[in-house]
């Protein structure tokens, strides 16, 4: 292996021990904890491990994490109900409905409800519009966390040619817009791109984001290349790998985040600084 290790792990833990001072100077300042609504619908087993994390990481900031875990059977009218009280609760400064979501639910619906200075997951157009007009308030978590991996190891964008394998509204396309506004030139791919390996091989940069165990050949990468998986995916063996082939990829990239250790402990990390944020806004 010739790649450095991004290393998500060691960098989120540092940006949650500063959380945790941040908590101290506003108890110091008579402010309340910041306070995060978690609501969970349904038995999704891989949604209850995503949401357990974050549910934890907001005790051990000193965040308040109130849980809200609606039966799988849910109405929407019940979801946008228990919304519309969240948005009016001023101990709750972020709220975060965990997706996907049951399928007698438009998600677009219910993430429209949510008021946009609450929305700690980035998602409400009003948000997504803010980050496309280079004017971001409350950023997407995954592709915030990727920003602050690049830009603390000091990665430079400007001028990179970066390719994003997936265009989901969680992760691909808010990816697109916070590479463009660092001045990448941006490429975005999906199961219609024709020739993938080829452009892969031309970029500087390749976020990964497709949730298929090691798509992403390593003879594809350009060397010295900066590799972001995004991926987890569990194998029938029970180990957890990303998109990319990790080994084959390390021998030509100059960087690359591992699986597990990479991106998900900083889209937690990004969760809680979205909240902190939306509760500085909030007096
Ligand atoms: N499902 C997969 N990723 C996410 C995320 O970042 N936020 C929410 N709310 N749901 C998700």
């Amino acid at each position: 292996m010739t790649a450095n290790l991004l290393d998500g792990k060691a960098l989120a833990t540092h940006i949650r021990q500063q959380l945790q001072q941040q908590v101290q100077t506003r108890f110091a300042q008579g402010l309340r904890p910041p306070g995060l609504a978690v609501v969970l619908v349904g038995n999704n087993p891989a949604s209850q491990v995503y949401v357990r994390h974050k549910r934890n990481a907001c005790a051990e900031v000193g965040f308040i994490s109130k849980a809200y875990d609606l039966p799988q059977t849910s109405s929407q009218a019940e979801l946008l109900d228990l919304l519309d009280q969240l948005n009016a609760d001023e101990t709750i400064d972020g709220i975060l409905v965990q997706l996907p979501l049951p399928s007698q639910i438009d998600t677009e619906t219910v993430i429209e409800r949510i008021r946009p200075d609450k929305d700690v997951d980035g998602f409400h157009p009003y948000n997504v519009g803010r980050l496309a007009l280079r004017l971001p308030l409350l950023r997407s978590c995954t592709p915030k966390g990727i920003m602050t991996l690049l830009n603390h190891t000091k990665i430079p964008l400007e001028g990179q040619d970066a390719i994003i394998i997936g265009q989901s509204n969680i992760v691909g396309r808010p990816m697109a817009l916070e590479l463009l506004a660092a001045r990448c030139t941006i490429t975005v791919c999906h199961s219609r791109t024709c020739n993938l390996a080829g452009k892969i091989s031309q970029a500087d940069i390749v976020v990964v984001a497709i949730g298929q165990a090691n798509f992403v050949q390593g003879n594809w990468i350009k060397p010295g290349a900066v590799i972001i998986d995004v991926g987890m995916n569990r194998l029938s063996d029970g180990r957890l790998v990303g998109d990319v082939e990790f080994a084959n990829a390390a021998k030509r990239a100059s960087w690359i985040t591992p699986v597990p250790g990479g991106v998900g402990p900083m889209t937690v990390a990004s969760l809680l600084e979205n909240t902190l944020q939306a509760a500085q806004n909030h007096p």
